[in-house]
C-alpha cells in the first residue's frame, strides 16, 4: 500500500531545493526516517560527503554482495576513516548463497537472464528489502543522465516494489558537476574510475567502457535487454 505521504507535496517543498538543504530538511524532520544506500559510486560519494561532513541524522548502509571489486572495498575503507563514521553493511543470506553456488557454480549469471536475476535477487534484493524495512525514505544517487529510463524520474518518487519513497537529491546533476564536487571537496573515489569504469557494480558483471559508449554499457554487458538488477526499476 502506498505510504501516506503526499509525494506531490514533497516535490513541491523540496523538488527544486539544492541537495544539501533538502537532505538537511529530511534530517531535521526525523519522522520521515530517511536512510541512504551507498555503492561508493561517484554520486554516492557526493551524498556521503554531505551527510557525514554536515553530521546529518541519516543512517548510511551498503549492500556487500560478496562479489565486489577490491577497489570498492578500498574506497569503503577510506570513506569510513576520512569521516570517522560507520557504514552499516548488509550481506546476503548465507544459506541462499551456499545453495546457489553449490547447485549452479560461481558464474551462473552468465548463462541466462533468469540466472542473473536469481543471483541479484539473493545478493542484492533480499538484503535491500531487510535494510529498507525500518525506514520511510530511501535516498539514492540516481541521476537522470545515467540512462534514458532514469530521465523520467522525479526527485521524490514512490517505489511500489519496496513500498518506500525514494529521494534522488542529485537527479539533475551532470557527471561533470559530480566530478567537480568530488575534486573540490577532496572526497575519496574508486580508483577504477581512472581506468574507464563509470557505473560500478559487482566485479564479474562490470567492465570499463570505451569513449562514447553509454554510461551503463559496462554493466551486464553480455545482455541485450534492459540493464537493471531490480534494485531500481528505472
Ligand atoms: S544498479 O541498479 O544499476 O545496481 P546503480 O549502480 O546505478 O544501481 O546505483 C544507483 C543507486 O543505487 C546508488 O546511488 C545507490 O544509492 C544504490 N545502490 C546500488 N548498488 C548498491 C549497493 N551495492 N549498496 C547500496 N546501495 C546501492
Ligand atoms: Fe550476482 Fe552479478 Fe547481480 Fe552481482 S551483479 S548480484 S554478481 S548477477
Amino acid at each position: 500500500m502506498e505510504k501516506l505521504y503526499n509525494i506531490d507535496l514533497l516535490n513541491e517543498i523540496l523538488g527544486n531545493a539544492k541537495a544539501l538543504p533538502a537532505l538537511q530538511w529530511l534530517s531535521d524532520h526525523t519522522w520521515f526516517r530517511p536512510v541512504f544506500s551507498t555503492s561508493f559510486g561517484q554520486e554516492d560519494q557526493v551524498i556521503s560527503d554531505l551527510v557525514f561532513r554536515k553530521e546529518l541524522d541519516v543512517p548510511v548502509f551498503t549492500l556487500d554482495t560478496g562479489r565486489l571489486f577490491q577497489e570498492t572495498y578500498e574506497v569503503f575503507d577510506l570513506t569510513r576513516k576520512k569521516y570517522g563514521k560507520n557504514i552499516e553493511v548488509y550481506y546476503p543470506r548465507q544459506e541462499s548463497v551456499e545453495k546457489l553456488v553449490t547447485s549452479k557454480g560461481p558464474h551462473s549469471f552468465y548463462d541466462s537472464i533468469e540466472n542473473r536475476k536469481e543471483c541479484c535477487g539473493i545478493r542484492k534484493l533480499e538484503p535491500l528489502t531487510r535494510a529498507l524495512k525500518p525506514y520511510n525514505i530511501w535516498i539514492t544517487g540516481l541521476r537522470a543522465g545515467q540512462s534514458p529510463n532514469r530521465q523520467a524520474l522525479r526527485r521524490f518518487q514512490y517505489d511500489p516494489k519496496f513500498d518506500i519513497i525514494k529521494f534522488n537529491p542529485l537527479l539533475y546533476w551532470s557527471l561533470d558537476q559530480v566530478e567537480e564536487y568530488l575534486k573540490n571537496h577532496h572526497v575519496p573515489q574508486n580508483k577504477l574510475h581512472q581506468h574507464g569504469f563509470v557505473s560500478i557494480g559487482c566485479a564479474p558483471c562490470t567492465r570499463a567502457i570505451q569513449p562514447g559508449e553509454d554510461i551503463r554499457a559496462g554493466r551486464w554487458w553480455w545482455e541485450t535487454s534492459k540493464k537493471e538488477c531490480g534494485l531500481h526499476s528505472e
